[in-house]
């Protein structure tokens, strides 16, 4: 029997099971709960009992994880259709200990770059600068908008703006109000040839130069593409490098981290790096048991390829999380939607989830419903911290935490036919409308959910955090036998893009595209200006 099969039996076996009955064992929260740093998962309010933990186990044990981690920390080729080693942990390994990619040790210009970053961020703190401009899009954006706003209360540089989609809405609405001659306009992309964002830059250069700016010194680029950022006109002293062993997905700790960095500053920044690096330690050296990245990704996989659940929803209750989603997307369905294994046959299972989420307590009052009475399970992933940054408004905080607690509280227990009656009878209903009364108000319950508490979003915990789900992200993905590390699938689009251009210029005729094509082609023709 296969470890898939075995898993396959389990859950067969224990599919009706109560979650909470699990908890007749007196020390399923601490048993079925890790820590890691300053962080706590607890995974007790799902369906795993031991026997899956350990059926799990074995499952990550045999597509050996262990060694496929080593090769990664170890800079092997790990990414094997870009031929390309997986080292964005090298970026925040800051104390230099080698680590290698093709032969040679990567530190010497990994923190020579982060020295001309911490110099160039402390010149543009210090200088006259009130707006910093991040255009970039993908992981050249979701990262350091996201941590941008995740460390507002750290966030004592010039103000940060992003602009990533190439609808001029965006970049308009952006400029608007900034003033041209104060404003440093960063461009992240790796390649520096993706459309949106060298759209963007063109009409950010152009901005400025008819505003009074001047571009020769309010540019800045955060690229591997030197001679395409040469080309562009930006001074080499203001272009920062990666190499390409760093996916754009996990760039934020590198030069795509350059407006955090002037955000909150060198140190700030740095101790967000440490947070990253204190998860690499711990998952590079846990045990599979207490590894907490391993833990979260055997938990995902028992709920989306074991129990069949399609979607997983992240929930922080922290409003300066509420771009988390938004940049998880991009790092687990760019990294695990695929449908090939690394050996280029297809996945007999379906790969990774579809993920999405919004902050609590926004979202209790939007999709929650669907999540409590709807039809399908999706396992929620709450976070939240202890401790808020607004001591004054600690009442504030101590709502949050009894939402969060409430929340996967109730998905866990529902709430019986019979308490419903009671609480219809109590609103004056009787007989048959009573009962269609309470047959609405009934919770099933036993819905899965985890949760990741951690003291205070501070620089440290967010590096901590963001490493945690990479990591998770990666042993899913070594589980599954894919290639977590390539995304195949944004091309096609591009490429189609690209043809469709001249089309929609009325250029070229529609009269090769497809009949939809062509009729939504006309109808944008005939009602554009
Ligand atoms: O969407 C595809 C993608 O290649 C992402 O992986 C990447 O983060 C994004 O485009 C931006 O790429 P670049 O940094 O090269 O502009």
């Amino acid at each position: 029997m296969t470890h898939w099969n075995t898993l396959a039996a389990q859950h067969s076996a224990v599919a009706d099971r109560p979650i909470v009955s699990l908890f007749d064992d007196p020390e399923r929260a601490r048993n079925f709960s890790a820590q890691a740093g300053d962080l706590y998962f607890d995974y007790s309010k799902t369906n795993i009992d031991t026997a899956t933990r350990n059926a799990l186990l074995e499952l990550a044990r045999g597509a050996d994880v262990e060694k496929m981690r080593e090769a990664m920390f170890s800079g092997a080729r790990i990414n094997g259709t870009e031929n390309r080693a997986v080292l964005h942990t090298a970026l925040r390994n800051l104390d230099g200990s080698a680590m290698m990619a093709n032969g040679r040790d990567v530190m010497p210009s990994v923190l020579d770059t982060l020295a001309r970053m911490r110099s160039f961020a402390d010149q543009v703190r210090n200088g006259s600068f009130t707006d910093v401009v991040n255009i970039g899009i993908g992981g050249s954006d979701l990262g350091p908008a996201m941590t941008v706003r995740a460390l507002t209360p750290y966030h004592d540089g010039p103000r940060c703006h992003f602009v990533s989609n190439v609808d001029g809405a965006d970049i308009a609405d952006t400029l608007r109000g900034l003033d041209a001659k104060t404003t440093l306009v960063i461009v992240a992309s790796k390649t520096f040839t993706t459309i949106e964002t060298m759209t963007n830059a063109r009409t950010a250069r152009a901005w400025m130069i008819d505003h009074g700016g001047t571009p020769e010194t309010q540019f800045a680029a955060l690229s591997s593409a030197e001679d395409k950022t040469a080309d562009f006109g930006i001074d080499p002293a203001r272009v920062f490098g990666f190499a390409d062993w760093v996916g754009g997905r996990y760039s934020v700790w590198g030069p795509i981290g350059l407006s955090l960095m002037i955000a909150i500053g060198p140190k700030a920044f740095d101790a967000f790096l440490r947070g990253g690096q204190a998860m690499d330690m711990h998952f590079r050296a846990a045990e599979l048991h207490e590894n907490m990245p391993v833990l979260l990704a055997l938990v995902g996989i028992w709920h989306n390829q074991i129990c069949g659940y399609a979607t997983r929803a992240v929930l922080p209750y922290d409003e300066r999380l509420e771009h988390l989603p938004g940049y998880l997307q991009q790092l687990e369905m760019e990294s695990n939607g695929k449908g090939v294994l690394r050996d280029g046959t297809p996945s007999p299972r379906n790969t990774g989830p579809v993920v999405w989420g919004a902050a609590g307590t926004n979202g209790q009052h939007a999709f929650y419903q669907l999540i409590h009475q709807g039809t399908r399970v999706i396992p929620c992933e709450f976070m939240i911290a202890a401790q808020g940054h607004e001591p004054e408004l600690e009442h504030h905080h101590t709502l949050l935490i009894a939402n969060c607690l409430a929340q996967s509280q109730a998905l866990m227990q529902g709430r019986a036919l019979e308490e419903a009656r009671q609480i219809a009878s109590g609103k004056g209903f009787t007989g048959g409308e009573l009962e269609k009364q309470a047959r609405h108000r009934v919770f099933s319950g036993n819905r899965p959910s985890t949760t990741l508490l951690y003291p205070l979003l501070d620089p440290f915990t967010l590096g901590q955090i963001i490493a945690l789900y990479e990591h998770r992200v990666f042993i899913e993905g070594i589980i599954l036998h894919i290639n977590s590390f390539d995304q195949w699938g944004v091309e096609l689009g591009k490429e189609l893009a690209t043809s469709l251009q001249p089309v929609v210029e009325g250029a070229q005729s529609a009269k090769t595209q497809d009949p939809s094509t062509r009729s939504l082609i006309d109808f944008i023709h005939r009602h554009r200006n």
